[in-house]
C-alpha cells in the first residue's frame, strides 16, 4: 500500500559550538523529494526544549538521527524513551534495542545464547573479573558501552590490561570488556526491515589502505574513523572475493542479532573475519548507525539498487507500517495535527 505524505521531524543532536552534521540536510532533502514535509528538530541538552520543539513540529513521525544527548552518547536511549513516552512514532530501534545493543557485554551474552560467534572475552566490573574461557594476548580492551572507539586500545600484557581497565573505570565510569584480538578483514553489513523478515545488505569492507604501517595493528580507531580521507588512506570498499559460504554465515549471524536485540528498521552489524580460521566473529551491533549518504548502510543499499533517497524512504515506510501511519488512501488518513497535539 502506498504511503501518503507525512509530516516528519528530523531529530538530530547538535551541541552549542558544533555545526549540524550533513546527514541532517541529506535526510531532510530525501524526505522532501519523496513528498513529505521535513521539519528539523535539534536536540542539545535540555529536555524541556526537546519536548517543546517536538510539540511544535506537529510531526506524524520522527526520523530519529539522534545519537547523543547533552554530550553523552549513552543517553541516545533516553531520547528514544522520551519519544515513546510522548507516543510519537519514530524510525529505528526503540529503547529496548538501543539499550541492549549499547551494552557490548550484554550483547555478547545474548548472542552466545543464540549461537552467534563473538571473540572470547572477559569483563571487569569494579574489582571483579569474569573470564569466559582462556584468553590470549593481545587483547582489545574497551568500555562496555563504548562508541566511536573511545577508550579502546590493544593491550599486550597484564600490566597494560590492568592500566586500561582502571582508565575505563575512572574516565568512562564503565565496566571494561577485554576481547581476544581477531586478526583479519573487517566487514560490515546493513540490515533493513522488521524482525519478521530482515534484509541483509551486501558486505562492505574497511580497507586499511596502502599507507598503513606494518607495525600498526589494524583497528578502526579514532584516527581511522575521523582521520583524513584520500588515496592510500583507509576506505570503505565493496569486496568481490568473499565466498558465498562466508557471506551466508555473516547474513545468518546478522539476522539473528537483529532479532535477538529487538532492532527495528535499520542497523549495521560489524564483523571480523579471522585470517586463521576464516570464521566471521561478530564485533558490534549498531542499532542507530550513521546514515550519511556515503556510509556503510548506504553503500550496501546501493549495491542492491536502492539509491540513498530510496533507502531513506524504505526506512520511513517500515516505521510507518509499524505504527499503521499513512497507510490508507489520503482522504480518510488520520489528521496529522491531531496526533502531535497529544505531546507535552
Ligand atoms: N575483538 C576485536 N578484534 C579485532 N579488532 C577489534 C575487536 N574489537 C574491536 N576491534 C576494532 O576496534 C573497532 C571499534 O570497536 P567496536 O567494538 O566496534 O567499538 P565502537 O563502539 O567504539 O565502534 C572495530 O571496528 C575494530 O576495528
Ligand atoms: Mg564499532
Amino acid at each position: 500500500m502506498a504511503l501518503s505524505p507525512l509530516r516528519i521531524a528530523v531529530l538530530y543532536y547538535q551541541s552549542g559550538q558544533d555545526e549540524a552534521d550533513p546527514v541532517v540536510e541529506q535526510v531532510s532533502q530525501c524526505l522532501r523529494d519523496a513528498g513529505h514535509t521535513a521539519v528539523p528538530v535539534r536536540v542539545d541538552e535540555s529536555l524541556s526544549d526537546l519536548v517543546r520543539r517536538l510539540t511544535r513540529s506537529r510531526a506524524d513521525l520522527v526520523f530519529n538521527l539522534c545519537e547523543t544527548f547533552a554530550d553523552d552518547y549513552r543517553l541516545e536511549v533516553n531520547v528514544a524513551a522520551v519519544l515513546e513516552l510522548a507516543r510519537l512514532p519514530f524510525t529505528g530501534s526503540g529503547t529496548a534495542g538501543l539499550l541492549l545493543a549499547q551494552d557490548k557485554v550484554l550483547t555478547k551474552q545474548l548472542l552466545q545464547f543464540h549461537g552467534v560467534l563473538t571473540p572470547r572475552f572477559a569483563t571487569f566490573d569494579g574489582p571483579s573479573m569474569v573470564a569466559h574461557g582462556d584468553l590470549s594476548f593481545p587483547l582489545i580492551v574497551k568500555p562496555a558501552r563504548s562508541d566511536a572507539s573511545m577508550g579502546l586500545g590493544v593491550e599486550k600484557d597484564l600490566e597494560g590490561l590492568a592500566r586500561r581497565v582502571r582508565l575505563i573505570r575512572e574516565e568512562y565510569d564503565d565496566e571494561a570488556l577485554a576481547e581476544e584480538f581477531i586478526e583479519g578483514r573487517e566487514v560490515y553489513v546493513g540490515v533493513l526491515g522488521d524482525h519478521t523478515k530482515p534484509q541483509v545488505l551486501p558486505v562492505v569492507e574497511l580497507d586499511f589502505g596502502s599507507k598503513w604501517s606494518r607495525k600498526r595493528m589494524k583497528i578502526a580507531d579514532r584516527e581511522v574513523k575521523f582521520g583524513p580521507e584520500g588515496p592510500g588512506e583507509p576506505a570503505l570498499v565493496m569486496p568481490k572475493d568473499l565466498s558465498d559460504e562466508l557471506v551466508g554465515r555473516i547474513e545468518r549471524a546478522a539476522v539473528t542479532a537483529f532479532r535477538a536485540l529487538k532492532l527495528s528498521d535499520y542497523a549495521r552489524i560489524d564483523f571480523r573475519v579471522s585470517s586463521t580460521t576464516r570464521e566471521p566473529y561478530l564485533l558490534e551491533v549498531n542499532p542507530n548507525p550513521y546514515l550519511e549518504e556515503k556510509c556503510e548502510v548506504a553503500m550496501g543499499a546501493r549495491e542492491v539498487g536502492l539509491s540513498y533517497p530510496q533507502l531513506i524512504q524504505r526506512i520511513v515506510e517500515t516505521a510507518a507500517r509499524r505504527y499503521a501511519l499513512g497507510q490508507q488512501a489520503r482522504p480518510s488518513a488520520p489528521e496529522p495535527e491531531a496526533e502531535a497535539a497529544s505531546l507535552g
